[in-house]
Formats: structure tokens, sequence, C-alpha cells
């Protein structure tokens, strides 16, 4: 099998070797960004955690660097685990950490750089009276970790938000500092949420209702939102919603309870988890980053000596035009990779037929496609299938009237392994229109070992709009948005047929009563340069 070598990415973050999970700290330095991430540096297997590092340029090619932080004090010999990194207004910079105890208790803890002047930061110390948060009364003592990047309080304190959970409600701990050293925790919960928990990965920062920047963590008043997620470590998929801070109290709340924070809007429908935003500094945008995982067997990660990547980073956006999610898009650096521009136009893909996309090797893309549809068509089709669902669908096979069409990636000659990404559209009884996008692995390996799932769920399309999408494919993995980012999809995807030069593009339209028309584009993808430390 050659150790899988095909499903190693090109474009994607990924250690050399062994086993990764969340993104910590992502922050911007001196010329650097820089990436921490939890690493096992023994095995391609979760264990042993300490923090690798890396920085880059650009957010895409990357220069490795020795580990940042090992698991050697008593408050983290059982793993230096997920934190946040804050600046300070003199440009100072400190790190809040999990410590897994000698007792396997998570605490809190402060870092920072040894040598501010060293841009690539690489040497960090911990602070002696380390930790400086302990679980409090009442909190379960492995309920307690993960904090976030700090912001400023009306009077001009520090606060942060750490995940927990009391019995099965999802919460996020608020503490007040001046120091990073002493912190007072406040009465009740920043938010909580029954039936969700233990809150992973918490993040809070707020989003501009006005201009296209980002916004430093601190910044609020009334042209701004606050987002709260919560990564739900009971159904492992990271989860926002839009809200309100309330400064003096310590408090948000949802804009819409029945969207409420882990039982509404994901960042990602497919595999995305332990995310973490930061505000990019230099670019005036917020950045995402998350730790996408292996669906395959853990005894093929070990064969691979590999295990998990980090989504191309995103920059994150209120959607001013919904009014009600937010937007995830490659940051515009992944751009500079492309090369070989194939453009089809209006493309006419007629009810259950496939159309192949020449572009030689399909391993490395990125694709941008619109579909039209005819209006009077669609307003004419008879509508009966108003309650689809990509999840419990029969998948892209399924043949509705209105759909699915999209396109086929990671496909062989033969069809036989393929990873459609598609539109479905339904229609209700009164003539109003839904639209779903989904992802059906079913059919995206001959490999018996690895989950395939179908993934997807509903997108915004407002008047006037096309139907649009972008997948970025990079071997082993598949990130797809549809609506310029309304809804994401990322997968994991094993072919063992469609690699290399075998790997094509197809579109496809198993709709029964609509031609589609597409407009796509697809640049080949250079690979990102990456160093050794
Ligand atoms: C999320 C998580 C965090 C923890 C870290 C340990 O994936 O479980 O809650 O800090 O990973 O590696």
């Amino acid at each position: 099998q050659k150790m899988l070598a095909w499903q190693r990415t090109s474009f994607h973050f990924q250690p050399k070797k062994n086993w990764m999970n969340d993104p910590n700290g992502p922050l911007y330095y001196k010329g650097w960004y820089h990436l921490f991430y939890q690493y096992n540096p023994e095995a391609a297997v979760w264990g042993n955690i300490v923090w690798g590092h890396a920085v880059s340029k650009d957010l895409i090619h990357w220069q490795h660097l020795p580990v940042a932080m090992v698991a050697d004090q008593w408050y983290d010999i059982n793993g230096v685990w997920t934190g946040s990194a804050t600046f300070l207004p003199n440009g100072d910079l400190i790190m809040l950490y999990t410590g897994s105890t000698n007792e396997l208790v998570q605490v809190q803890n402060l870092a920072y750089p040894a040598d501010p002047s060293d841009p690539l930061l690489k040497k960090w110390i911990k602070y002696e009276g380390n930790p400086v948060l302990i679980p409090p009364p009442g909190i379960g003592l492995k309920d307690f970790r993960d904090p976030t990047t700090a912001w400023t309080t009306p009077e001009g304190k520090w606060r942060i938000t750490i995940g927990s959970k009391i019995n099965k409600t999802g919460i996020s701990l608020v503490y007040d500092t001046i120091d990073f050293k002493k912190f007072e925790l406040l009465k009740g919960a920043l938010h909580g949420v029954p039936g969700t928990g233990m809150w992973e990965c918490v993040d809070f920062y707020p989003v501009s209702k006005i201009v296209e920047n980002g916004l430093d963590t601190s910044e609020n008043g009334p042209a701004v939102k606050h987002v709260l997620k919560s990564s739900l470590d009971d159904d492992r998929n990271d989860y926002y919603a839009l809200g309100t801070y309330d400064a003096g109290a310590g408090k948000w709340v949802p804009d819409n309870p029945i969207i409420d924070v882990g039982i509404g809007l994901r960042y990602d429908y497919g595999n995305f988890y332990a995310s973490k935003t930061f505000y990019d500094q230099e670019k005036k945008r917020r950045v995402l980053w998350a730790w996408i995982k292996e669906t395959d067997s853990e005894a093929a990660d070990i064969c691979r000596g590999w295990a998990s990547l980090q989504s191309i980073p995103r920059t994150i956006k209120y959607d001013k035009k919904t009014g009600s999610n937010i937007i995830t898009w490659p940051v515009a650096e992944v751009e500079n990779l492309r090369s070989n521009n194939n453009e089809f136009n209006k493309v006419v893909v007629k009810p259950g037929s496939i159309v192949p996309l020449e572009v030689g090797s399909a391993t490395q893309l990125d694709i941008m496609a619109e579909f039209e549809i005819d209006q009077n068509v669609l307003k004419k089709v008879d509508g009966s299938n108003a309650t689809y669902d990509c999840i419990k669908s029969g998948g892209s096979g399924e043949r509705g009237a209105l759909g699915p069409f999209g396109l086929l990636v990671l496909t062989d000659n033969s069809l036989s392994e393929q990873t459609p990404i598609y539109f479905y559209i339904a229609k209700d009884l009164t003539g109003n229109f839904n639209t779903f996008f989904c992802n059906d692995l079913t059919r995206s390996s001959e490999a018996t070992d690895v989950r395939k799932l179908i993934y997807g769920s509903t997108v915004p399309v407002l008047q006037g709009e096309k139907l649009s999408l972008r997948t970025l494919v990079d071997h082993s993995i598949v990130e797809s948005f549809a609506q310029n980012g309304r809804t994401a999809i990322t997968s994991r995807v094993y072919p063992t047929k469609a690699i290399y030069e075998n790997a094509k593009i197809y579109l496809f339209n198993n709709a029964t009563d609509i031609s589609v028309t597409a407009t796509i584009k697809i640049w080949q993808m250079n690979s990102a340069n990456i160093k050794s430390n």
C-alpha cells in the first residue's frame, strides 16, 4: 500500500508525522503567522499531548518548528491541552492553556514567550505560580478546559470564558482578571444550553453588522454582534449562534433561542471540530482554524504514520444579506496556489446525465461552479418533497424532481468511486423553495474501514441569487462552500482508485424534471511549500 502515500495533502496543514488535534493559540506576531496544535510526538493516535508549532508568512506555506511546550510540570504532566493567545495593549503576548495534572484534573495555566524579540516565538516560559485556575466548586474536575482569548471589560479588566457542564447542560464560565494570575469567577455563566453536554473549545468574538473587516476580540458597540461557539463533546461538531453580549452582566443571549448554541447552526456540516478563531491585526480579518479528523480506522492511521489535518484557514464574517448566519470562506492567500485555469461555460446537464470535465489529474483543485435553472420550469414543477434531509436521504442516487445535481470529485473512470457534492431543491405545497447542500460519501472509497456518511444541511438562497459552490480538493480532503460560504461541508475521503492521474471530475444531474446550466472554473493547485525544522 506504500503507506497510503496518496492520502497526504499538498496544501492543508499537517505535521510530517504522528497525531494532531485542535489548533491552539493562533496569532500573528512580528511578520509571522503562528499555529500551535495538539500533537503526539510519539504516535499517530491521541496521547502524550504537547504543543506542536509552525510559522508562515501567508497561512499557506509553512515552516515547522520544534515543539513549543512539553508536558513537564505536575500541572500539565498528563497533557498540554488546548489554549488561546491574548495580546496586551503594550504588545506583550500571553498564552492560557489547559493542563491535565498528575491527578488528571483540568487546570488553567499561564505561559509567555521567553524572548519576545524572537519573531518565531520558539521558547515559552510557564509561569511559576501555575496553575492560575482550578475547577471551582460544583464543577467536575475533568469538565474545565480550553480557555479563550481574553477581551476587556467596561471596568478595564480582562475577561475569559471556559467551557464546562453541569449535569447535561453545557455552559461557559466567565472569569475576570487584571494580571492573568488571579481570577474572579462571575456569577452564573456567559451562557448555557440544556442537553448539549460538555462544551469544549468555546470561542467568543464580535462580528460587525456594517464593515467588511474582522474585529479585534475586545471590540463592542451597537454595530456589533457576538458569536458564541462551542464544540460539543457528545456530538463532535462545532455549533455557533449569533447573539447580544451584555458586558455589564457578563452574559450573552442568542438572537433566536430556537437556533441556540448546540441545537442550531454549525460552522460546517461535515468533519470540522475544536475550531478556534483569531484576529489577524495585519490583514484586519478574523481567521478560523479547525481540526479535521480521520474517518478511517486507527489501524490505517498507524500504518500511514499520521492522523488529522487542519482545515484551510477561513475568514469569518457576519452575513449581512441574511442577517441570521455567519459566512466562512478560504483565506484569499489560497488563491495564490492556483494555476492552469480551465473554464467550462454554460454546460447544459440534462436530467439523469453526467458530463466529464477534462482537467487532467484532479487531486489538487480549486473549483468554482454556478448553476442556473430556468425559473419558469422551476415554478411549474410539482413539489412534494419539502421534508428532504441530506443525512437521511438516499444520497446522490436518489432522484427527485429538482435534484440532486452538482459535481462528482475524486471519481475514477468507471465511476465506482465517487464523491458527489450537490444541491437539492425542495418545494413545498405552497410553492416555497428550500435548498439543501450535501456531500455523499457512501461511494467515496472501496476501502472497508472507512466511515461513509452523507453530510449536509439547508443553505439560504436569496431572491435573484444563482446557486454557487466552491470546492477545494486536496487528495484526501474535500472542503465545500455553498452560496459564498453560508453553508460549508468538509469531508475526509479515502479513494483507492480515484488517486493521482486516475482521479477525475464530472458534472451530474440526477433531477428528473429540470436541466441545469453550469458555468465552472477549475484551477489546478500548486503544492504548498513546507519546511521541516
Ligand atoms: C478537544 C479537546 C480539548 C482538549 C484537547 C485535548 O478536541 O478534547 O477539549 O483541551 O482536545 O487534546
